[in-house]
């Protein structure tokens, strides 16, 4: 066994919702990377725009005949889950697939209510209904430290802070977790629940944070920093992730919430500058064209703040710890370096996302922002 495999994986067969986006693909590439699990994944995947095949063209080379499958369908169609359910025997349901991204939950809410509620609920029945009491199964829920809303100047969350969810992204995830806890009261579905906090690194949509700056800088575009740049958030390598969710598989009781953090709380401007930086180590500048002249930190432009903008969070993640033996491996310095690496060794995955809806998207955002 693998130095971080203290355990038999117990599933044989494991369904990941949202497998084609970022947390989802690099979790199925972790998982059949650990000796432990000998089974088969499905990915169920609506393939929405944050939805790419492309992310795990190796996966499915690797392992496509007998060891992984995708199905392509909406987590809201509960008929289809319950008969992929069926068809390959699944054990284990890691529920990744959300819409995920806080700024498009702003200009229009909808879609989150519906997948990430209605989907969230329709995966539950589904569950409910195969497994049909059943207690040697586990539903794992994907959630975000946003459910808990926004900090002071101190303090962390902790899996007892209250509820104080403040965006239509974290309401609709918030709604999602109580549904899946009270299916574990009420029915005794074997749930557990992680709520995590800002994740980067590899495949990461370039919608968000750090995988915008990083195609921006290199593209000579502006580096787009909401308000004053001063909040705050605890970043952490998706690849930790992964590991966390492993371990919850693996040894989680069920009916628990497990709060996932990597003990890393920055400024955003902070990540701002340090991507620059990054970047002016392995790519410098002065060699890029598309730079006339400037530094990357030159690209460095402050806009109007994102509505109802959460200041602070920071995750207490000592519960994980403690209980069954998770910390993250990554510091911010060598996550970073990974991924500013990742993108320069991968542009074709990069190119073929800028020729989806992704640049009108952008366009939007930006309009709305100045
Ligand atoms: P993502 O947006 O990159 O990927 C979401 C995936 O879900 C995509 O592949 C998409 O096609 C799929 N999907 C969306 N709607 C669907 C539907 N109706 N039916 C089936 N598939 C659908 O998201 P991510 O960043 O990988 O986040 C995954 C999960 O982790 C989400 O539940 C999110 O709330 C949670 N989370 C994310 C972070 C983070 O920093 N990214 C942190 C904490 C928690
Ligand atoms: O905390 C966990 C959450 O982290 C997840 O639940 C979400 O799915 C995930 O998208 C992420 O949400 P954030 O809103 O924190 O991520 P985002 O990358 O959009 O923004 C990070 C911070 O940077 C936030 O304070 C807003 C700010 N920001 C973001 C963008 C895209 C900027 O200043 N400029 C930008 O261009």
């Amino acid at each position: 066994m693998k130095k971080n495999e203290s355990f038999n994986c117990a599933y044989a067969n494991i369904l990941v919702t949202g497998g084609a986006g970022f947390i989802g693909s690099n979790f199925i590439r972790y998982l059949f990377g650990r000796s432990a699990f000998k089974g088969r994944i499905i990915n169920y995947d609506k393939l929405t725009y944050a939805g790419n095949t492309a992310s795990l063209k190796d996966v499915a080379g690797k392992y496509g005949t007998d060891r992984y499958s995708f199905i392509k369908g909406d987590i809201c169609d509960c008929g289809k889950v319950l008969r992929a359910l069926k068809k390959y025997a699944v054990d284990a349901i890691v529920h990744f697939a959300a819409e995920s991204h806080v700024d498009r939950s702003i200009f229009g809410p909808k879609d989150f209510i519906e997948t990430n509620v209605h989907g969230s609920f329709s995966m539950l029945e589904a569950a409910r209904n195969y497994w049909n009491g059943r207690k040697d199964v586990r539903f794992h829920h994907i959630s975000t430290d946003e459910v808990y809303g926004s900090l002071g100047r101190t303090g962390a969350f902790s899996e007892t802070t209250p509820y104080d969810p403040r965006s239509p992204y974290s309401a609709s995830k918030a709604s999602s977790d109580h549904i899946a806890r009270s299916y574990y009261h009420t029915y005794g579905l074997p749930v557990t629940l992680s709520n995590c906090s800002n994740n980067y690194g590899p495949y990461h949509y370039p919608e968000k944070l750090i995988p915008l700056l990083i195609l921006n800088a290199l593209a000579g575009k502006p580096l787009p920093v909401y308000g004053d740049g001063l909040n705050v958030r605890d970043w952490l390598y998706v690849e930790d992730h992964c590991g966390a969710i492993w371990e919850i598989l693996g040894k989680g009781r069920p009916g628990e919430s497990y709060n996932v953090g990597g003990n890393c709380e920055k400024k955003n401007i902070d990540v701002v500058r340090a991507v620059c930086g990054g970047l002016e180590s392995v790519r410098p500048s002065a060699g890029n064209s598309a730079l006339k002249g400037r530094k990357y930190s030159d690209l460095i432009t402050f806009v109007k703040d994102r509505p109802g903008h959460d200041r602070r969070y920071a995750v207490d993640a000592s519960k994980i710890r403690r209980e069954l033996g998770w910390k993250p491996a990554h510091n911010f310095e060598n996550g970073l370096k990974s991924t500013i690496d990742w993108y320069l060794e991968n542009s074709a995955w990069l190119a073929a996302i800028k020729e989806t809806s992704y640049s009108g998207w952008l366009k939007k955002n930006y309009l709305l922002r100045k």
